[in-house]
């Protein structure tokens, strides 16, 4: 069953009858320019055919009912939002506040989604984007892309608690199918590039679940905090690796790497989007090689299964590319593979990978896939 399959068969059976539509948002997958976002920097990522659907109804009220596969059912009514329990329909509630409840009509939505959770691939960004879109639709209001993504980082940052910047809520909602898109994250523009139908994205799920990630992030977005405020900067994209040598006297080392980090992974993701436009996937390769290293040895953000997975994904036939993506600490690592090669690819890094580690992988092939949608 497909995840539209199991949120129209949930709707039937909670709410009974038929939906009036669907929601589709996608998960996404950064191809390079990791932890960069929330200095103002840049990221290529593009979405991915894994999606969450929301199966929706609306309401002539003011309440919001929800049901989701494998979690219990919730619900709230859009005159009196107050931050809940921690669970799935507060990522719900949260949209509705940072949209601006006033402005919007109650619904009832079944969910489902096959974007697997706590990966990495943004499954809590693909939920706010997927609700802003079904307020949007269900109340008559225009959508703005943008402006939702800018909503739906409010709920991580307001409402749940989490620093994160805007990067999985933006490709999400704006996302070209079959291009990764450049974002500058200070002024949001967004530059599609193509991807070349010789090269398929192979997404390779460790199996491992991030700890402690919200405190790692936390300490290593205030480290970049620290090094922009002594180079005397807005953010450290307003730094070049040319600056680097001036900064290394005034900064402790570890908050230096962490600088470095940032800094060089600015340079790598402009000339990365550059080498993909110009078809250069050799270069293109070369840099997320470099990102990863950067990201295990300067942003001590990777961990032992993402650098064995990331090892033997590298070592094989058509690969051109491999690196660690998202927030780090386990969850996937992304490979570009040339696409005849990629079936065989996904085969041996699968037992490469278990036989290194005791414990399967799973691996999946994805199209780049186009932004939320109403279907
Ligand atoms: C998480 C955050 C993003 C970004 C990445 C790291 O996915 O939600 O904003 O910071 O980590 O690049």
């Amino acid at each position: 069953m497909t995840a539209r399959e199991a949120a129209l068969a949930l709707f039937r059976s909670r709410f009974g009858g038929d939906p009036d539509f669907f929601v589709r948002a996608p998960g996404r997958v950064n191809l390079i320019g990791e932890h960069t976002d929330y200095n103002d920097g840049f990221v290529l990522p593009m979405a991915i055919e894994q999606s969450t659907w929301i199966a929706v109804r609306g309401r002539e009220d003011r309440l919001v009912r929800l049901a989701s596969v494998g979690h219990p059912d919730a619900g709230f009514d859009l005159d009196s939002l107050s931050r809940g329990a921690d669970t799935w329909a507060e990522y719900v509630k949260g949209t509705a506040w940072a949209v601006g409840a006033g402005s919007l009509r109650g619904w009832e939505g079944a969910f489902a989604t096959d974007i697997p959770i706590g990966a990495g691939l943004s499954s809590s960004a693909a939920l706010e984007i997927a609700t802003a879109r079904a307020f949007c639709a269900v109340s008559d209001n225009e959508w703005d892309a943008v402006k939702a993504a800018r909503s739906a980082r409010r709920v991580e940052n307001e409402w749940m608690g989490v620093g994160s910047g805007i990067m999985d809520q933006l490709i999400i909602a704006t996302a070209e199918a079959d291009h990764a898109t450049l974002i500058d994250c200070r002024s949001l523009d967004l530059s599609p590039t193509p991807l070349p139908d010789d090269l398929a994205v192979v997404i390779l799920d460790t199996g491992t679940r991030r700890r402690l990630v919200g405190s790692a992030y936390d300490d290593r977005r205030k480290a970049c905090e620290r090094a922009a405020a002594a180079a005397g900067v807005p953010a450290l994209r307003d730094l070049s690796p040319d600056d680097l040598a001036t900064l290394s006297a005034s900064v402790d080392a570890v908050t230096y790497r962490r600088a470095r980090h940032v800094v060089t992974e600015n340079a790598r993701t402009i000339e990365a989007a550059a080498a993909l436009e110009a078809g250069d996937a050799e270069r293109f390769g070369t840099l997320m090689a470099e990102s990863h290293r950067s990201l295990r040895d300067d942003f001590e953000v990777s961990s032992e299964a993402l650098d064995v997975m990331v090892d033997v994904a590298s070592g094989l036939d058509g690969c051109i590319g491999a690196r660690m993506t998202g927030a780090g600490f386990g969850g996937c690592a992304v490979a570009i593979v040339r696409e005849g090669a990629a079936a065989r690819f996904v085969e041996e890094v699968t037992d490469r990978y278990a036989a290194a580690v005791d414990h399967r992988p799973a691996a999946y092939v994805t199209r780049a896939a186009a932004g939320a949608s109403v279907d």
